[in-house]
């Protein structure tokens, strides 16, 4: 069901309510998705970005009951990838001629997705695109924010930022606008979002930022291509990217650890104390990573300031649960945190050595060698957990 954002803009959009997983199986998304187009009705008229193929249907059969197909003047193809691209197959059919607004590199993911040489019109950062009634859309490229085709646009006189992936979340909602949601729900929707998706890109997203507020364009409206549309305080958001962009940090240690018959996860509980007892301010969160959503563990990772990592030994290496969530730090590229790394074995031992080594090579800043526990841990040796779990408050 379509809806107007302000004046002769409007919501064509799909919500998808049903959507657990997001990128394959990679992302969770406990709370569905919205797939959001726009439409745009002035002298011209502009179709902002399309849904995935899976509602492409609907998608078209929604937009023709909004408006009449042949007269869409102008197709703005913010991003390709296929959430945003996927009903255009099917829309071209209808209209094939349409130019088609995207970017150099657009043009090159559009045409490796679809194998069509649709009337691409290639635009860059500034170009302009007059719609009438004195209103124009100018080009933002927004480069690997988050693929290198990405792109934003902002109208003119309405004042909408039609940022695409940035500022969005996945977030499926009656309310679609910020003001109406459960704040909490929406936060905890952006910071995932940004924790496993943009922090690879957070120096690119400073610079954008910076450059875009430099602009000194009025933005009463940060439309994004997921989720609720920013019309409160729209700059919250913003604000808060630039926030996490920098290194974002809270004084949290996160243990994320695996177990095969406790003795790892006994390890896990008795360091937590440690912490505890020489830090009451530090917030310590203990995560099983094969019960824990790996998302969720990415985003406690990306809150921290410490990260310790448990694996028991098996097979001279670590539990998969673990080595999937170091595989996933290591392409994010987390920077300015510690780590270090503990574990149980019954002889030959490697896998604290093989932590600590991988978290290394994902960036982070290894405090000490870590601790390991012969067999099952004994009183003793619970003692030593806790007394490594003060010395890495002392080192938070
Ligand atoms: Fe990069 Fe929402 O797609």
């Amino acid at each position: 069901m379509s809806f107007r954002i302000k004046n002769n803009i409007f919501w064509v959009g799909i919500k998808d309510w049903e959507l657990r997983k997001f990128h394959g199986n990679e992302y969770s998304t406990y709370r569905g998705t919205t797939y959001n187009s726009y439409l745009i009705k002035e002298e011209k008229n502009v179709l902002i970005d399309t849904v995935w193929a899976p509602f492409s249907k609907e998608f078209i059969d929604l937009l023709s009951k909004e408006i009449s197909l042949d007269t869409i003047d102008y197709i703005i193809t913010n991003h390709a990838e296929s959430d945003h691209s996927g009903a255009l197959l099917d829309l071209m059919k209808e209209i094939p001629d349409t130019p088609m607004y995207c970017t150099k590199n657009g043009t090159n993911s559009i045409k490796g997705h679809y194998h069509n040489d649709w009337n691409f019109q290639v635009v860059k950062t500034g170009d302009t695109l007059s719609i009438g009634n004195g209103k124009e859309l100018i080009f933002v490229e927004m480069r690997m924010l988050h693929w290198p085709d990405s792109m934003a646009c902002y109208l003119t006189k309405d004042n909408v930022l039609f940022s695409n992936d940035a500022f969005g979340q996945h977030y499926a909602s009656e309310f679609m606008f910020n003001d109406l949601v459960n704040q909490n729900e929406l936060y905890e929707e952006c910071i995932k979002y940004y924790a496993n998706i943009l922090t690879p890109f957070s120096m690119l997203v400073d610079k954008k930022i910076k450059e875009v507020l430099d602009l000194k364009i009025p933005i009463d409206i940060i439309a994004p291509s997921h989720g609720v549309i920013w019309r409160e305080n729209p700059t919250q958001i913003i604000e808060k990217y630039i926030t996490w962009a920098n290194n974002y940090q809270e004084n949290q240690i996160s243990i994320v650890y695996d177990t095969m018959w406790q003795g790892t996860r006994r390890m896990a509980e008795a360091i937590a104390k440690g912490i505890r007892g020489a830090d009451n301010n530090i917030t310590v969160k203990l995560f099983n990573a094969s019960k824990y959503d790996k998302n969720d563990i990415i985003t406690e990772i990306f809150k921290s300031k410490t990260v310790l990592m448990g694996s028991p030994t098996i097979g001279r290496g670590i539990l998969t649960s673990i080595a999937a969530i170091l595989e996933e730090i290591k392409g994010l590229g987390f920077k300015n945190k510690k780590a270090s790394s503990f574990g149980c074995y019954g002889w030959s031992g490697e896998s604290v050595k093989i932590l600590n080594d991988n978290l290394e090579k994902a960036g982070f800043s290894i405090i000490n060698d870590g601790i390991r526990a012969l067999w099952n841990p004994t009183d003793d040796a619970l003692k030593k957990c806790q007394d490594f779990g003060k010395e890495i408050a002392n080192n938070n």
